[in-house]
């Protein structure tokens, strides 16, 4: 049986996408009413994380240890892959040790290479291009509070970084429209865009990108790894904060999303992110655990490893 890794959203079809949300959902009851069954019994989750992180380690450490498995956390600075083991060598070891393997790193080619040399299945855990585990938690949420996302209109308002890319590629997946506004020289892959065609727009206008929007969502000005453009992208993103005032030009239903950290009146306001009749960002963060469990039973079962 071949290896399922999960390294952007295309290696999930459409109808798999639906299968994990769906999956996600029932785990989510099934949690919420104390019945979940030790599925991952003795299946190991390594967890390598090369950036900082609070949702990803905890919802994937608690998730693991909930359906019976158990995580093992693993630092650069304590590892030989901080000291300059080859990727290729780390993922051949690693991986005959350990039944499935997380990774936050840097270059999205690190993780390729890692998954291309790994016995087991590699999940992307957020690359500078993509944070696919993300988009499941923010497609179940949409799910949950709004049903199927096809034929809606998503605002990404922003940087063109990694959760921009994987709303794109979320868009590809999900047949939806998706209206991005960025500053100029902030846009997303000019070759992604390409590939998405039709459904994906750009504009430097937040409030061309947000009329009739169903969901508006941004992310930080500075991504990890991009500290010291932090003053100056403050000064190329002014206008581009998530406001009511922006929010107000959506559709009447609209729901806002961030994949959190926020930084509150930076690129969202405080008022915005605390206003529950639209901000569903606390739901989102929840998710990232019954995503990420009902990703990593389909990605164990479709590898023929449970
Ligand atoms: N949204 C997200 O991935 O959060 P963390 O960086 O805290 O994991
Ligand atoms: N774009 C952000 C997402 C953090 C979850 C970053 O890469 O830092």
């Amino acid at each position: 049986m071949t290896i399922r890794h999960f390294l952007t959203l295309h290696d999930l079809s459409t109808d798999e996408i639906h299968q994990v949300i769906d999956l996600a959902i029932a785990l989510k009851a099934a949690h919420r009413e104390g019945r979940q069954e030790p599925v991952f019994a003795g299946k190991v989750l390594g967890m390598i994380f090369e950036k900082s992180s609070t949702r990803t380690r905890v919802s994937f450490e608690a998730g693991m240890a909930q359906l019976g498995g158990d995580a093992l956390f693993l630092s650069p600075n304590d590892t030989q892959l901080g000291r300059g083991e080859p990727i290729e060598d780390s993922a051949r070891v690693i991986s005959r040790m350990l039944d499935i393997i997380m990774i936050r790193t840097f270059g999205h080619d690190k993780i390729e290479k890692f998954a291309a040399n790994s016995k087991v299945p590699v999940i992307n855990a957020l690359t500078d291009e993509y944070h696919p585990c993300q988009l499941l938690a923010d497609i179940q949420t949409f799910v949950e509070h709004r049903g199927s996302m096809q034929g809606k209109t998503v605002a990404w308002i922003g940087d063109g970084n990694n959760m921009c890319h994987s709303w794109i590629n979320a868009a590809m997946k999900l047949d939806f429209k998706l209206n991005i506004a960025c500053p100029e020289g902030y846009e997303p892959n000019a070759e992604l865009m390409a590939q998405a065609g039709q459904r994906v727009t750009i504009t430097n206008d937040p409030v061309v990108a947000v009329a009739g929007a169903h969901l508006v969502t941004t992310d930080v000005f500075a991504s990890m790894g991009q500290e010291d453009e932090q003053q100056v992208r403050l000064e190329h993103f002014a206008n581009y904060q998530v406001n009511h005032e922006l929010i107000s030009h959506a559709a009447d239903d609209v729901l806002f999303m961030h994949c959190l950290p926020a930084h509150r009146d930076e690129e969202v306001s405080a008022e915005l992110l605390e206003d529950e009749s639209i901000s569903v960002v606390w739901d989102e963060a929840e998710n990232r655990l019954h995503a990420q469990k009902a990703l990593m039973v389909f990605l164990l079962e479709a590898s023929g490893l449970v």
